[in-house]
């Protein structure tokens, strides 16, 4: 084997690594885990530091548990006080996991 074909090998070794890795965590419960959770709180009650700084609301709120799925999205897509848009941060599919994550709080 050449250096260089080495040297494919092993690149394509690795990208094929990231392909099935990268992704595998992003269930919507790692997923609200990673990038939710410091301010939403581990159960949606907005009970974290950073939550009380950003009057983040209780899942329990009527303000939020009225909210239809897609209207979660879309606060979480485009953004939504001082919460940031997540669009073009997580794709729409992790932005739909991860709020069904939030959404099993309600139950
Ligand atoms: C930096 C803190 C912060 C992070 C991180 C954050 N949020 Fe928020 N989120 C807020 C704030 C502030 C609001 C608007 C205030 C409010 O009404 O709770 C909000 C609003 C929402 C709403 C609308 C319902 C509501 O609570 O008013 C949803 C749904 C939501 N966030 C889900 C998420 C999801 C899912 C993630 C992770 C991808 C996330 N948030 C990450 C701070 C945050």
């Amino acid at each position: 084997m050449t250096k260089r074909m080495q040297i494919r090998v092993a690149l394509a070794a690795v990208l094929a690594m990231a392909g099935t890795s990268g992704f595998a965590q992003s269930t919507g419960e790692a997923l609200y885990k990673a990038k939710c959770q410091m301010c939403h709180g581990a159960t949606g009650m907005a009970d974290t530091g950073a939550a009380k700084a950003m009057k983040v609301k209780p899942i329990n709120d009527p303000s939020v548990k009225d909210l239809s799925e897609a209207k979660m999205i879309e606060a979480v897509r485009e953004g939504m006080g001082k919460m940031q848009p997540y669009k073009g941060k997580l794709t729409d599919a992790q932005i739909k996991d991860a709020v069904t994550h939030f959404r099993t709080f309600l139950k």
